[in-house]
């Protein structure tokens, strides 16, 4: 297994991880990756983790549905696109073999294609409930439930979920959202656990809000002036940089790890603020 000297995370990036093997288990993975599945590669943050992936000339396979998009993405990366959807029963194998097919061994697997919704719970739709839990829930289990043994029989392999705040501390107006991420949290938290010491690590991204077209997709724009919304391509740097050193989970900004804390120790002092601060 070599380690690499190649441009980590380039774009003026700097990230300190060129050549950096993590030993996971009896096992030293390679970092940065040589190939990567990534989901949601067609905008936003999964877009981002794909053109800093590419600088680090790592192939990837890129996922999602609008092909046009990820015609653009693949033409920026030289990668490979597969224009597909996700809630579709049986498009985790799909993915999982053309990703063999393509790039052979898949060194990380990046869940980041999700959707979001806003309003009362009370008023939404069946339907829109059982799509945010295919897309944001059963789609990523599915796609790791397809490419996890090759990873584990490999004795090695990287996995990263995009989560959200809204999964440690459910938000109001964003039940089924926060639902579907807390059920992200748990699904990596024990998946962690139960691949530990097989060369297999599973790091979850917890972002807060990021300047993404997300808000616009689900028909209600992010209007609050605090926090402010930060940059896709800073939560893709940070969370690629946690996968790298094997770290469970990285929040983005630091500062909602304070906020979670609060909610864990004093629950009570949690709630009164969030009434507050919504
Ligand atoms: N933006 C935020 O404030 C924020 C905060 C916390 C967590 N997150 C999480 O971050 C992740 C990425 O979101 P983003 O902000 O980058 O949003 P985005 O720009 O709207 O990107 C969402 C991605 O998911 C893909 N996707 C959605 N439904 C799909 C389906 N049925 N099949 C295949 N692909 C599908 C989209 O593909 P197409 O465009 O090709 O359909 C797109 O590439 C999500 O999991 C989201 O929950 C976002």
């Amino acid at each position: 297994m070599s380690t690499r000297s190649r441009p980590a995370f380039g774009n003026g990036v700097s990230t300190s991880l060129t050549g950096l093997a993590l030993r996971a288990g009896s096992v030293v993975s390679t970092w940065p990756p040589r190939t990567a599945v990534i989901t949601g590669a067609s905008s936003g943050i999964g877009r981002e983790a794909a053109l800093l992936l590419a600088a680090d000339r790592c192939r990837s396979l890129l996922v999602g549905r609008n092909g046009a998009a990820l015609d653009e993405v693949a033409a920026a990366t030289e990668g490979h696109r597969i224009a597909v959807d996700l809630s579709s029963p049986g498009s985790e194998l799909m993915v999982s073999s053309r990703a063999t097919e393509l790039l052979g061994e898949v060194d990380l697997l990046v869940c980041s294609a999700g959707l979001g919704a806003a309003g009362p719970f009370e008023v939404m739709s069946p339907a829109a409930i059982a799509e945010l839990v295919t897309v944001n829930v059963l789609s990523p289990m599915m796609l790791v439930r397809a490419m996890l043994p090759a990873m584990l029989d490999r004795g090695q392999g990287r996995i990263l979920l995009v989560g959200s705040i809204a999964g440690a501390l459910g938000v109001r107006g964003e039940v089924a959202y926060s639902a579907t991420k807390a059920a992200l949290l748990g699904f990596a938290d024990a998946l962690r656990s139960e691949v530990a010491g097989r060369g297999v690590t599973v790091t979850l991204c917890l972002p807060g809000v990021v300047d993404t077209p997300f808000f616009h997709r689900r028909g209600a724009p992010y209007v609050r002036r605090w926090p402010r919304p930060i940059p896709a391509g800073l939560v893709a740097q940070r969370m690629l940089a946690a996968t790298g050193r094997g770290d469970a989970e990285i929040w983005v900004p630091r500062w909602l790890l304070g906020a979670v804390r609060v909610h864990g120790a004093i629950p009570s002092v949690y709630r009164r603020l969030a009434g507050v601060f919504g």
